[in-house]
């Protein structure tokens, strides 16, 4: 009931738990939505939506359907301007300086890349182009993340004809292609066979050691094995922010959480 806390805006110091390696790093704020908010006419999509995360935490970004978490993260990674509020990564206002804060950013947005006509190899280098990577450094990363995404099997074939899993695959690629520090998943797990998420999950688990991660999901026992923090959204607004275990303080599990904290006051 009384879970509505707000733990901290600078994020994460209540780790205490065996979760807690969130203040790794001194606590340096790598993703910040500071107020943000986004309309539609009449309809808020996200209402004033404030959260930090720090280098080295992995938070998950959880919420029914229709709840924001897709809005949001366009806010955050500059796709999207926000109505009202203002998002950071590592430090660069995304509104002003935009091209600074992309250089520590990848993203995969919600469906994944959207160049059917194009092949994987060509996707890649098409972004390693666009990032002004040179010849060799732009070999070298394709071979790393095709490696690291396993696609070498569908290297030449158009996007639009893999499955919803390698297409999931390819936007992963994409997104860690410069070998950004920041990354803001959205659903990175969605439409892939369990095995599939078994593979993204250990990706996510090694990539996470180094690198600061927000990632929606739907599949909340995924949460507690990947990530360290919990941001739960309902109807645009932030309903929770605070550790798996604290999310969990019933062990009730956390769907139960999810349950109570989503259906409030409906
Ligand atoms: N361009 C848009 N115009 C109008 N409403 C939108 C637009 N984009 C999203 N919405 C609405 O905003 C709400 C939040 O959507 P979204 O951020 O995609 O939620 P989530 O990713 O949590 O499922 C939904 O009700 C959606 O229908
Ligand atoms: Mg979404």
């Amino acid at each position: 009931m009384n879970a509505k806390q707000n733990t901290t805006k600078s994020g994460g110091t209540s780790g205490s738990g065996k979760n807690g390696p969130a203040t790794e790093g001194g606590g340096e704020p790598m993703i910040e939505a500071i107020g943000l908010s986004k309309f539609y006419g009449p309809f808020a999509a996200c209402r004033d939506i404030s959260f930090t995360v720090n280098r080295g935490e992995v938070v998950a970004f959880l919420g029914p359907n229709g709840a924001g978490k897709s809005t949001t993260m366009k806010m955050l990674t500059g796709y999207l301007a926000p109505s009202q509020g203002l998002a950071k990564i590592a430090g660069h206002n995304m509104a002003t300086d935009r091209l600074a804060g992309a250089e520590r950013l990848g993203y995969l947005p919600e469906n994944g890349p959207l160049y059917p006509d194009m092949t994987p190899f060509s996707l890649l280098e098409f972004f390693a182009d666009a990032r002004g990577m040179s010849q060799e450094r732009k070999q070298e990363r394709i071979e790393v993340v095709v490696e690291l995404c396993m696609l070498q099997s569908v290297l030449y074939k158009a996007i639009g004809k893999l499955s919803k899993g390698y297409r999931q695959r390819v936007g992963m690629a994409q997104a860690l292609l410069h070998e950004p520090d920041v990354l803001i998943l959205d659903e990175p797990t969605a439409g892939l066979d369990p095995n599939q998420i078994r593979e993204v999950r250990h990706a996510l688990t090694r990539i996470g050691q180094q690198k600061t991660i927000l990632l929606s999901t739907h599949i909340l026992q995924e949460v507690r094995a990947m990530a360290s923090r919990v941001i739960l959204i309902n109807e645009g607004r932030k309903v929770f922010d605070g550790t798996v275990d604290e999310l969990d303080k019933n062990h009730a599990g956390l769907d139960e959480a999810f349950h109570r904290l989503t259906t409030a006051g409906v």
